[in-house]
């Protein structure tokens, strides 16, 4: 119970990575507000964490609308009181050629995954400056430090977070907020069930081969879990992580180093 009453909040928290980090930062005694655009998704990852005994509550929130930032971080704070941890896990991924890549695809991509975590962060930073602290925690990418082909507005988005991140961790550390990015390889979860054809046609694979391809390449030879990057969560949460600020740390079983 590492983080017994401790207010966490946690963005895209309906699926994928965010639901990993909100079982396991409910299991360290967190009370979380699960967030989603997509509510039943908030909902069951909620009720999950209250058949397991632990304290969470479900929200909608559309990361790209602020009036609605506004309205449900008032609520949780409401609720559970001022945050303390906040997680920008929400986001989108699209593998398209260059010349097939839209203005559309690259605005709907900035405006999740980039503006998004940029909208977060001014309720957290409000809601922690009042607090006395914090961590912010947002979700960049393996290809937020290496760019690759048939991903523009992904990576470009991912790099954003990053500079994002190491500008907020300058300006807020002597008030005791830390920000850092976590920088996940390959994991399983659904945004690659939705990708990996996309992902197979760049590299001449069938759907059913992408992840063989990546388990091959991976040095660890193994597919990244949610629980790996909910872990480091934990940690960046905990006052064990109090001298790591305006990181952009990997977790990728080695695929990438720097
Ligand atoms: N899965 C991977 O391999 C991988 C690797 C690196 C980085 N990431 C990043 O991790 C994060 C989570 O990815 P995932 O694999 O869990 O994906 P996922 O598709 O399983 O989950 C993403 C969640 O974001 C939510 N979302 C989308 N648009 C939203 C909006 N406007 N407002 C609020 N919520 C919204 C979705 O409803 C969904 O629940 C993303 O930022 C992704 O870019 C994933």
């Amino acid at each position: 119970m590492r983080l017994k009453d401790k207010v966490a909040v946690v963005t895209g928290g309906g699926s994928g990575i965010g639901e990993g980090i909100c079982l396991e930062l409910a299991k360290q005694g967190a009370k979380v507000a699960v967030t989603d655009i997509n509510k039943e998704g908030a909902e069951r990852v909620a009720n999950a964490i209250k058949e397991n005994d632990g304290i969470a509550s479900a929200y909608k929130l559309d990361v790209t609308d602020m009036k609605n930032i506004k309205e449900v971080g008032s609520l949780i704070k409401k609720e559970f009181g001022l945050v303390d941890i906040w997680v920008n896990s929400a986001g989108i991924s699209i593998i398209t050629p260059f010349l097939e890549h839209t203005e559309e695809i690259w605005d709907l991509t900035m405006d999740i995954n980039l503006k998004g975590q940029f909208l977060c962060c001014k309720e957290a930073i409000i809601q922690m400056l009042e607090n006395g602290g914090g961590s912010i925690i947002n979700m960049s990418s393996q290809s937020g430090k290496v760019g690759t082909n048939n991903y523009q507005a992904y990576c470009a988005s991912k790099f954003g977070v990053i500079g994002l991140t190491q500008s907020l961790s300058k300006e807020f550390a002597k008030k005791g907020i830390k920000v850092n990015s976590i920088c996940p390889g390959v994991v399983n979860t659904p945004m690659w069930e939705k990708q990996a054809a996309d992902y197979g046609k760049k590299r001449n694979l069938k759907e059913d081969e992408v992840m063989d391809y990546f388990r091959e390449k991976i040095p660890a030879h193994r597919i990244g879990t949610v629980e790996d990057i909910a872990k480091l969560v934990v940690f960046l949460s905990t006052s064990d992580s109090d001298y790591i600020t305006g990181q952009a740390l990997n977790v990728n079983g080695g695929d990438y180093m720097a």
